[in-house]
């Protein structure tokens, strides 16, 4: 592995921990800057298609998995494709999957990346911010994020999702998607921000006003670029304008009434401290709670949608789960230890589904400086991708890429993998910190939902993955509730 010399100001250990700059909030201005650097660049890069054309640009931005996977066949690990203006390196596989996110996770940035157009809605939070602010905000962050402040999320999501499910009646058509998605976001609302979902100036208000703001990452890039009256460029401001709103005024009246400290994420992100006594400021606590919103919402949605479309499509797995539920569960309510991964076969089914649809499926990054990424050359300022979902289907690491086998995780197995190989949650540094959370969460809802019903799918219906800004079944996944029947496999 060569080895990376990154610039002195990117190693210093003393290094201020202050936020970055605000970023040009210009599309324009930014696809010319880059162009500019790509001229400018002097080194190659890696092999692979770096022609203008339309077609493939096309297709990287609705299906990029099979245009990954050939040029993995095709030119290695690491790897050059031309999409909209720009080229992009993308480092696929264990080995430069560690690279990137442990070994050399210094020369790798993710502010610079490829999807700066978030930080509009996020600002400075956890997830777009690099080197020392991102060292001193996480270590402020990480107390909230612990087990025993996880377990007094539970509490909530099993009331939600009870709740949820007690709506359901066997024999009707529900959206799971979409149903799974009002869910999250009614649970994000309570044990992230402590607002009442019900409430049409807050809590109600706020998931609306969040849903119309993500739709802005959900439009073509082409639309995205525009601004003016009526673009979705302007839907996304006030959106973020009335959130900013109700955030203010919740960060405002709990500081004024001291109710920090306490009960949900943002109570322990305003009473949070550095080692040195340092707080988080308004507009911190603020950055930090709109990401948590972002990474956690349509990431937990979509892994027990997907979880539930494969359950429904392989019986055997399905009643080896009813097996579990009812040998350890004995039709009670799962308790928090068996939320906390004390069911050992869900366990196996969560960590094959992470591995065919890790719905968090990019990251983003910019190289600092020149480098080697598997043995590839990499020159400076490179936009560098590296992606889960593309590194969990390779064949030589995942042998039948394609099929659902959630007997890979058995324990042994899962230990027995390489470095790198499988990443659903990220890793190193920037390992995801609301693992716990949404893992507990999908848990929970899978869990109850498994207990009560059957999901089947709609005869002659398949489903296709849309990717942007996070993997998610495209136009929702629709299918028919049935009563859960014996825990028996079907002959
Ligand atoms: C199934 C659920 C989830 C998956 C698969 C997932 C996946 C990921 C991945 C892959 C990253 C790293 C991205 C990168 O390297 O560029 C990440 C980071 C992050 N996630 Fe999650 N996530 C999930 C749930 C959540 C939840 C529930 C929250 C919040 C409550 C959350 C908050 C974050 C934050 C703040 C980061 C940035 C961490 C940092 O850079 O220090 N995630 N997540």
């Amino acid at each position: 592995m060569g080895a990376v010399r990154v610039p002195e100001r990117q190693r210093s250990a003393r290094e201020p921990a202050r936020r970055p700059p605000p970023i040009d909030e210009s599309a324009w201005r930014r696809i010319v800057r880059d162009v500019r650097d790509e001229l400018r660049t002097r080194e190659p890069f890696p092999p692979g298609p770096k022609d203008l054309d339309l077609r493939r640009t096309l297709q990287m931005v609705r299906d990029p998995l099979p245009i990954l996977l050939e040029c993995y066949e095709r030119y290695g690990p690491v790897f050059s494709t031309r999409i909209m203006h720009g080229v992009n390196v993308w480092a696929l596989g264990p080995e430069a999957n560690h690279q990137i996110l442990v070994s050399d996770a210094r020369n790798f940035l993710w502010r610079e990346g490829s999807f700066g157009d978030l930080i509009p809605l996020l600002g400075d939070g956890l997830l777009t911010i690099d080197g020392a602010y991102h060292r001193r905000v996480r270590r402020i962050m990480l107390p909230a994020f612990h087990r025993e402040q996880i377990a007094g999320a539970a509490d909530t999501m099993v009331a939600e999702a009870s709740a949820a499910l007690d709506r359901w009646r066997p024999g009707e058509t529900v959206d799971v998607y979409h149903w799974a998605r009002n869910l999250a976001m009614r649970i994000a609302m309570r044990a992230l921000l402590g607002l009442d979902p019900d409430d049409g100036d807050t809590g109600r208000r706020a998931a609306h006003e969040f849903e119309r703001a993500l739709s802005f990452y959900g439009t073509d890039f082409a639309l995205r670029v525009l601004r003016g009256p009526g673009s979705p460029w302007s839907r996304l401001v006030a959106a973020r304008a009335e959130l900013d709103r109700i955030l203010y005024a919740e960060i405002r009246r709990r500081r004024a009434r001291g109710e920090v400290g306490e009960g949900d994420i943002l109570g322990m992100l305003l009473a949070a401290t550095d080692e040195d006594g340092s707080t988080l400021t308004d507009e911190e606590v603020r950055d930090q709670a709109m990401t948590l919103m972002f990474a956690g919402h349509d990431t937990s949605t979509s892994t027990i949608t997907f979880l539930l479309h494969e359950l429904a499509h392989h019986p055997h797995e399905l009643a080896a789960l009813h097996v579990e539920q009812d040998e350890l569960l004995g039709g009670g309510p799962p308790a928090i230890e068996h939320l906390a991964g004390g069911l050992p076969r869900l366990e196996m089914a969560l960590d094959e589904t992470l591995r065919l649809y890790p719905p968090a499926w990019i990251g983003p990054r910019r190289a600092v400086a020149a480098c080697e990424i598997a043995g590839v050359r990499v020159p400076a300022n490179a936009y560098v991708n590296y992606s889960s979902w593309a590194s969990h289907r390779l064949p030589d690491v995942f042998p039948e890429p394609e099929a659902f086998l959630p007997e890979r995780f058995a324990p042994e197995r899962k230990a027995a993998l390489p470095k790198g190989a499988y990443v659903p949650f990220g890793g190193g540094s920037r390992t995801c910190i609301g693992m716990r959370f949404g893992q507990m969460e999908i848990r929970a809802v899978a869990t109850l939902l498994l207990q009560r019903y059957r999901l089947e799918a709609l005869p002659g219906r398949t489903m296709s993955v849309r990717q942007m800004p996070t993997l998610s079944p495209r136009g929702g996944l629709r299918m028919t509730v049935r009563e859960r029947g014996t825990g028996a496999a079907p002959a």
